[in-house]
């Protein structure tokens, strides 16, 4: 019986956010995000889902990143632990299929620090050694060994309209190769 937040004994919970103001998306669970709250502990099962409304990309504009909140949270017992995440949804195509987005994992594979992105030089780059990538995530410089992380997006049907669905995964720092790190 584990104590990271990789446990297999534990259930993990997401609330999302919108930062800058399309969308608040709250609940959900194994390690993924969900629209309709369940009650905190409550599991609404594992896989992709829903993150946030087609309709309310639609407007994204091209390598121009959203950023969206998310609260991770694992129930030990009668204990809950939250841990905040980014995850940031990027138009790399024109369309409406999950082809023109890719979501990506902010956690900088150097080191573990959280990726900022620079909207005036329209890229990301890590606070902590300065490793730089493009609005998709391709790595352009500095000494993060391998791309940004994208996570599986696909689009679904929800409450009966298109959502983009997302499944949240932590992976290995400080490898060239991406690999998944524990289970949700
Ligand atoms: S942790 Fe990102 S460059 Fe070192």
């Amino acid at each position: 019986m584990g104590n990271g937040p990789d446990s297999d004994d534990r259930r993990n919970f997401l609330r999302i956010s919108v930062i800058g103001g399309i969308a608040v998306i709250t609940g959900g669970v194994g390690a993924v995000s969900a629209f309709i709250p369940p009650k905190l502990g409550e599991s609404v099962g594992e896989g992709p889902q829903p993150l946030v409304p087609m309709l309310k990309l639609g407007a994204l504009v091209k390598d121009k990143p959203l950023k969206l909140q998310i609260s991770l949270s694992a129930r030990d017992g009668w204990r809950l632990r939250t841990r905040e995440q980014l995850v940031y949804i990027v138009r790399i195509a024109d369309g409406e299929d999950a082809a023109a987005f890719k979501v990506l994992n902010p956690i900088c594979s150097h080191a573990g620090c959280t990726i900022d992105y620079h909207e005036k030089d329209a890229q990301f780059v890590c606070p902590c050694h300065g490793a730089e990538f493009k609005s998709d995530g391709t790595k352009t410089k500095g000494p993060a060994p391998r791309d940004m992380d994208p996570l599986e997006a696909s689009i679904a049907d929800h409450n009966g309209q298109p959502w983009l669905f997302v499944s949240w995964q932590d992976f290995v720092i400080g490898t060239e190769e991406r690999t998944v790190r524990g289970g949700a």
